[in-house]
């Protein structure tokens, strides 16, 4: 049986972040909240110069050949934070990247989830069509908004992946457990640019969910814990992945608790100092893992818990093939988040009120971002993209 599975990954997030130690005194809390309580130590800033599909593009771009752009025949773009109530953000990325005209352009959304159902709906097609690639993007910004309780939260960017037969990076399995009720956990009214949360709750019913997927997930396999070698989570926040990772942990021997604490720590090196990126906040912590881990191997299995709030829960399992760090941008992330500026707590209040809203016309500075592709403003309500 011919392999389906992920063969490419790449990320990008904007060049400016703040440190979670001034966050928190700025906020009046203990900074041992945000970094432990929490788990994140930075938080991507999004400057107005970007959007989901500026970031989706430039993490895509850095990934594809010329004769991928050729050869994809459908581009997925999950988002939550889209830009536009009918347009999708994959018929803009399909232009901005050079892709295959003949390819269909889709937005899908469910929250954090739809990255999840885009990766699924790819390897099902690509079953069928094994000669075609499909373009998966998962790209979002968090907002709660100054001074709430989901501050430290935020965050945002873009993951992007080819899904192809005969994959580098890793086997999708056709395994997929998942879980879906109608609950108000988390939500984004249609005329508010910030979520509404109950917070608490939120994290109560990812527990919840984890549980259960993860229960029917061994029922319906015949799997139990030591057939994993690390646990990939959704992390809205890093913390949040530890409460699930420490909810099956006592199914697993000693040894096997203290190997996957250590793959929990790889997966969450990147997040840790990005914050949530809604869609992409799981396949970033895969990226995390894959590069930080120190005792991955080919064929191993990695179990993935999505989340998306509202709320619907997937469980799966990936296959890692022989050269899975082939399919990564080398050096990517090290010098993305090397090269990002510190900006402090008062920049960052003015950054986050400055973004591109309501339909006046607008030009908007680009000279301090450096990324391929940018948001240069607004003109008859259309968004103005450049590549740089
Ligand atoms: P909060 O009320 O500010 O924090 O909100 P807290 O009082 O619950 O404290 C957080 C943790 O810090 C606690 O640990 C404290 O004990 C600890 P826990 O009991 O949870 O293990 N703590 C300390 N630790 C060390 N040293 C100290 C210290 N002080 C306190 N000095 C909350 C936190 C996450 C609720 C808030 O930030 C929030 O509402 N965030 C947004 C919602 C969210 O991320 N929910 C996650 C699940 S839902 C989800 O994943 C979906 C989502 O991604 C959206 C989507 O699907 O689209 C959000």
């Amino acid at each position: 049986m011919t392999v389906i599975g992920i063969d490419k990954m790449s990320f990008f997030s904007p060049h400016q972040y703040i440190d979670m130690v001034e966050l928190a005194n700025a906020r009046g809390e203990e900074p041992n909240k945000y970094l432990i309580g929490i788990g994140q130590t930075e938080q991507a800033v999004i400057p107005a110069t970007q959007d989901v599909v500026t970031m989706a593009a430039n993490a895509a771009d850095e990934m594809l050949t010329a004769s991928d752009r050729k050869e994809i025949t459908m581009i997925l773009f999950a988002t939550e934070s889209g830009i536009d109530n009918s347009k999708s953000g994959a018929v803009y990325l399909q232009r901005l990247l050079g892709i295959n005209p003949y390819a269909r352009t889709i937005e899908l959304k469910q929250a954090c989830y739809a990255g999840t159902f885009a990766l699924m709906q790819a390897r099902d097609y690509v079953t069928l069509h094994p000669k075609e690639k499909v373009l998966v993007v998962a790209s979002d910004i968090a907002r709660y908004g100054l001074q709430t309780s989901g501050e430290v939260t935020q965050g945002g960017g873009a993951v992007a992946m080819l899904v192809s037969a005969n994959p580098m990076i890793a086997e999708i399995n056709q395994d997929n457990q998942f879980l879906s009720r109608d609950i108000m956990d988390f939500w984004r009214p249609i005329y508010a640019d910030t979520a509404r949360v109950d917070g608490k709750y939120s994290s109560n019913v990812y527990q919840d969910f984890f549980k259960a997927v993860w229960q029917r997930y061994k029922e319906k396999s015949g799997r139990d814990i030591s057939d994993f070698k690390a646990l990939a989570f959704h992390l809205p926040f890093t913390k949040m992945g530890l409460k699930a990772l420490r909810d099956v942990l006592p199914e697993a021997n000693d040894e096997q608790q203290a190997a996957l604490l250590d793959e929990f720590e790889a997966s969450r090196v990147y997040n840790k100092r990005i914050g949530n990126l809604y869609t992409g906040s799981l396949y970033l912590s895969l990226y995390s893992l894959l590069e930080n881990s120190q005792s991955l191997e080919a064929g191993d299995r990695i179990g993935m818990f999505s989340y998306g709030s509202g709320a619907e829960g997937e469980f799966y399992s990936l296959t890692l093939q022989p050269h899975f760090n082939s399919g990564l941008v080398t050096g990517q992330i090290e010098s993305l988040l090397a090269n990002r500026q510190y900006v402090s707590i008062p920049d960052y209040e003015k950054i986050f009120n400055n973004q591109l809203r309501g339909p006046e016309d607008r030009v908007i500075d680009i000279k301090d971002d450096g990324a391929k592709f940018t948001l240069h403003g607004q003109k008859n309500e259309q968004r103005q993209y450049v590549c740089n």
